[in-house]
């Protein structure tokens, strides 16, 4: 019999420094849990890149992170769901978890029948989130607003910074205009901007994103798999692009000074 796993690391792994959002979620609900953390910084954004390309890479990534000896994966990037979660479920043999645009809570929240979803372009273009919406959200009026640029601009300027205040004048117009009180932020970068894009909104629009659910699905699937517990709350960083300056962006981002390691799951 293969020996248990509950003492073993749980992956999460997003294209960059987004899917931090999420572990800071997880971690608080998990706090005995041991996290590897990887940040696909190397190919930062996933979100304007080729569909097949994404496949093919978040897949090998998971196969990489499943011959590492994780008990679980945590896909914390919404763009790699949209794309690759069926293709990572079939080829990984770990339980996943797997997150996407918090469509559903968005339109039961609404009170002015209309929602916006902020995400990446191949997020927004993606059969996925056709069907999310189209199961959950057909009662009400979705207004999709793509960002191309904005992760990329979080990871350079962080909460807050000319970049990110010229994209986000231009992406909140259409959102605003339309009387949206419940914006769906459908990129696990954005939370950190939450600040930024609040202010180009009416006082009282609601900002939703998806790290608690996620961190409340894991424990559900620890506890099914009967994988809990057995950490001691370790938290790996790695990324595939060049840690001193991806610890910088951490800095800024998490209010840390954290190792990472350089992690190429193509040669793991
Ligand atoms: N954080 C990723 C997401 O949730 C995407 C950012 C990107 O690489 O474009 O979609």
């Amino acid at each position: 019999m293969d020996a248990p796993l509950d003492h073993h690391p749980i992956a999460v792994f997003d294209s960059g420094l987004g899917g931090l959002t999420v572990l800071r979620a997880l971690r608080q609900r998990l706090p005995g849990e041991d996290f590897f953390y990887f940040a696909d910084t190397r190919f930062l954004p996933y979100g304007d890149k080729p569909e097949a390309f994404l496949k093919e890479r978040c897949v090998n990534i998971a196969g990489a992170l499943a011959r590492r000896g994780v008990k679980a994966l945590v896909i914390a990037c919404n763009t790699a769901t949209a794309v690759a979660a069926d293709a990572i479920r079939a080829a990984t043999p770990l339980p996943i978890v797997a997150l996407e645009p918090g469509v559903k809570p968005a339109a039961a929240l609404t009170k002015t029948g209309v929602i916006g979803v902020l995400a990446t372009t191949r997020t927004l273009a993606s059969e996925r989130f056709r069907r999310l919406v189209e199961s959950h959200a057909r009662h009400v009026q979705v207004v999709t607003q793509a960002c191309p640029g904005l992760a990329d601009a979080i990871e350079a300027e962080g909460a807050d910074g000319p970049l990110i205040a010229h994209l986000l004048d231009a992406y909140m117009l259409p959102l605003a205009a339309a009387g949206a009180d419940v914006i769906v932020l459908g990129c696990t970068h954005y939370p950190w901007a939450a600040a930024a894009i609040a202010r180009r909104l009416p006082a009282g629009t609601r900002l939703l994103d998806t790290g608690e659910a996620v961190a409340r699905q894991l424990e559900r699937r620890l506890l099914a798999g009967e994988l809990p517990g057995g950490g001691a709350g370790r938290l790996t960083l790695a990324t595939s692009g060049e840690p001193q300056s991806v610890m910088a962006t951490v800095h800024r981002l998490w209010g840390e000074k954290m190792p990472l390691e350089h992690w190429e799951p193509d040669r793991s």
